[in-house]
């Protein structure tokens, strides 16, 4: 049966549909997390979602097209045994201690789900990585956001008090300010009875991974995209190391809704991505260059830059607010990311592109700044 027209149509003019009713309360009351804008209506140099601007290494496109055969009608390996391999002999682990599915999004929110639903609240920093009060959200986890320096810097100290888990990024997002990593040994040694989730997605781009510390700290979980240092974010693969009983403790979320997240080409692929190291490499050099010649002309315009290890950069004009800069910038096919929330208003995060891209980026930047009163440096 049809539903009321006219309901529908006072459904469409407040925003509320007649079906939204069955919703559950908790999917009521959640605020998604909301990425980055893909939009269509034009071509634009995109330096908003932190992709990688070098295409996957060649022999991972070759592996894909390889997978790509009749074998599709059979579901994957539900173990992912052979890219756990790969990836487990890649850091000197047993496989037993790697992880991996679909983009690391995934492994966070399974990580919340495993570890983080006990009675104290979890800390992570004010200013993250903006999935992670999703999942809490979504979870029922409490959490304590832990006040970050007035330059976004990490006290190790803050995290260091009793809690129900902690979660960091390293490199932090969007500041891209990273913690050394005897800093964050000290965050897993002084919290034995709690799990420390790293999120090591830009780990690559300068900081200095803890992945070999997993033997060392049960308590400690680290996982990494292919989306960002292995250009494959359109494939959606993440890995996560830990101990044995940690991984299981993840498998055990992923077997209670859906045995098969890793698909066959992205099994295939990963592989590949994980034995290129020499394109990895190169790829990775180009984007910590560009990004530290990108730093410094900003700089050299008056803006104040963090020591950004990642392969974004985050910025700010004393004088020239960043909404207004976004939106000029985007007008000139430019598109960089805005975050409206409190402490980061001001603030633009600019992924690393090519070369030619920043050379745009900053050319178009020059021109709105040298049409504004405020920009002179
Ligand atoms: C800090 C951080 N962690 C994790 C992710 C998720 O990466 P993916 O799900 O593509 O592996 C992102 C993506 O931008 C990120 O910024």
């Amino acid at each position: 049966m049809p539903g009321n027209p006219e309901k529908e149509k006072r459904a469409l003019n407040t925003g509320e549909r007649e079906e939204n009713r069955y919703w559950s309360g908790m999917i009521k009351g959640i605020k998604p997390y909301i990425p980055g804008e893909q939009p269509k209506d034009q071509k634009y140099i995109k330096l908003n979602t932190n992709e990688n601007p070098y295409p996957p290494s060649p022999r991972v496109l070759e592996a894909i097209k390889r997978a790509a055969d009749g074998s599709l009608r059979l579901y994957p390996d539900p173990e992912c045994s052979s890219l756990r391999e790969t990836i487990a002999r890649h850091f000197g682990l047993k496989k037993e201690q790697v992880f991996v599915g679909n983009g690391s999004d995934e492994l966070l929110a399974f990580a919340f789900a495993a570890f983080f639903t006990g009675k104290a609240p979890i800390l992570f920093p004010e200013i993250t990585y903006s999935f992670f009060p999703v999942y809490c959200k979504f979870f029922g986890i409490d959490y304590e956001p832990v006040p970050l320096g007035k330059d976004f810097s990490v006290a190790v100290e803050k995290f260091c008090r009793p809690n129900g888990g902690v979660a960091l990024p390293n490199p932090n997002a969007p500041t891209g300010i990273c913690l050394k990593a005897s800093q964050v040994e000290e965050i897993a040694a002084r919290n034995p009875e709690s799990v420390v989730l790293i999120d090591e997605a830009y780990i690559d781009f300068g900081g200095e991974s803890v992945v070999s510390l997993v033997d060392s700290y049960p308590n400690l979980l680290v996982v990494q995209t292919f989306s960002k240092s292995r250009s494959l974010a359109g494939l959606r693969l993440g890995m996560a190391m830990g101990r044995e009983g940690l991984i299981e403790g993840l498998r055990r979320v992923k077997d209670s809704f859906n045995s098969y997240t890793v698909d066959r080409i992205a099994l295939a692929a990963g592989e590949e991505a994980i034995k290129d190291r020499e394109y990895f490499e190169e790829t990775r050099r180009k984007i910590i260059e560009t990004r530290c010649r990108v730093r410094n002309e900003l700089i050299s315009m008056g803006f104040e830059v963090t020591d950004s290890m990642a392969n974004f950069l985050f910025m700010s004009h004393p004088a020239v607010p960043a909404d207004f800069l976004y939106r000029e910038l985007k007008s000139k096919g430019v598109l960089v990311r805005y975050f409206d929330r409190p402490k980061i208003e001001n603030h633009l995060r600019v992924t690393i592109g090519t070369d030619e891209e920043m050379d745009c980026f900053l050319r178009a930047l020059r021109e709105v700044m040298a049409c504004c009163p405020q920009g002179g440096s």
